[in-house]
């Protein structure tokens, strides 16, 4: 319907990205506009969703949500001060802040509300692992069996790989992107702990890489450097190929596997990205695949983890991040809260371990020692 003959994806990220668009107002007001059609989403949804079903949605965290508005708005625009000081800074192509696919998202917009009245019938029914009878369970871990976020089909379908990215912003209000970015500047810095190796000769690994977003701006950023990407779901890793090799013309070496068992030789890389995944694996899981990357990592290599805010971090919104479990399907989320990932950094062998918070996602930079 949109394709008329014309690239429109093309033509709107010329418009957007061009020197005189590309300004900190413009900047601030497609993030608010993000945030504006975010909140629209999900306010129709809550309107709708008791017409249909009953007993389905958590009040108290939409009302918690709503006590804490003005310390989540301080929160949010920190980070984007921050992502556009980084920008500035050079740390990465301003190109990146407006590199938004909306027609993309525009054309699975519709996807997301029709698959609705399916998700909430499941939520109801409190079915978590509902599956077409054509998906082959047997390849995968049994915790990783369940709808995760009441996604149909899991991280096992097509549909659910092309909702993905715009599930995750409408969540986010728009800001999945800037919080993914918070990795680039201690990524950046970690590879220059080997100023004697050419930048063509850095490997760097994203796992889970999910539908590679990051690789994207990865790649972007770090235009030289040899990017490979790992993930269980085969329909993430295909619609990551896809789309990096229509941004880039040529994909990243792409691999499925678990985390908990790399398919990688012993220190193979100088860096490695985890982002939003460690909320998603039982405690002892978390353990084995921070001692798989440490394997994997060169000496002096880094292991930067983006992942959900916990409790403490920002004390006054815990009670909602307990809630949140409760509407997203998140079996281990609130033992992820309270888990100490510096202790099993530490355990794993890392050391030179730091933390940071921007707005709900929270990172961990370790090194692996040189002996
Ligand atoms: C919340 S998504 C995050 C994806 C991506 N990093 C991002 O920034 O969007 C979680 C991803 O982890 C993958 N995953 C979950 N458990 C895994 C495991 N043990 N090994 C590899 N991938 C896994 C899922 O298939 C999914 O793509």
């Amino acid at each position: 319907m949109l394709n008329l003959g014309f690239d429109w994806s093309f033509l709107l990220n010329q418009f957007v990205r061009s020197d005189f668009l590309a300004n900190k107002t413009v900047y601030q007001a497609l993030q608010l506009n993000k945030f504006v059609l975010s909140l629209l989403h999900k306010l129709t949804m809550a309107q709708l969703r008791p017409l249909l079903v009953s007993n389905v949605g958590s009040q108290g965290q939409q009302q918690q949500m709503l006590a804490n508005t003005s310390r989540i708005w301080a929160a949010r625009e920190e980070l984007l001060e921050t992502d556009w000081q980084e920008a500035i800074a050079g740390i990465y192509p301003k190109a990146l802040l407006f590199d938004d696919p909306w027609v993309e998202f525009l054309r699975q917009y519709p996807w997301l509300w029709l698959e609705m009245p399916e998700i909430w019938a499941r939520m109801q029914r409190g079915d978590v692992r509902a599956f077409d009878a054509d998906i082959d369970l047997s390849k995968y871990p049994s915790y990783y069996r369940q709808n995760f976020h009441h996604q149909t089909n899991g991280y096992l379908s097509d549909r659910s790989a092309d909702l993905y990215d715009l599930q995750v912003e409408t969540l986010f209000g728009g800001l999945a992107e800037p919080m993914r970015r918070r990795v680039l500047r201690p990524l950046k810095d970690a590879l220059n702990s080997f100023p004697q190796t050419q930048t063509q000769s850095l490997k760097v690994l994203d796992a889970p890489c999910g539908t590679g977003s990051a690789l994207a701006m990865l790649q972007t950023a770090l235009p030289k450097v040899k990017f490979s990407g790992l993930d269980l779901s085969p329909n993430y890793l295909k619609k990551a190929g896809d789309r990096l090799r229509e941004k880039f013309g040529t994909a990243p070496d792409l691999t499925q596997g678990a985390v908990e068992n790399l398919p990688y030789a012993d220190g193979e890389f100088h860096g490695i990205t985890s982002i939003f995944f460690f909320h998603e694996l039982p405690a002892p899981v978390r353990q084995q695949a921070i001692a798989e990357y440490f394997r994997v990592l060169k000496p002096q290599g880094t292991l930067v983890i983006n992942d959900s805010i916990q409790a403490g971090d920002r004390p006054t919104l815990t009670p909602m991040m307990m809630g949140f479990p409760e509407m997203f399907h998140e079996p281990y989320y609130r033992n992820y809260l309270e888990d100490d990932l510096v202790e099993r950094l530490a355990k794993a062998g890392f050391v030179n371990i730091r933390t940071e918070v921007h707005y709900f996602s929270k990172i961990w930079i370790a090194e692996k020692p040189l002996a």
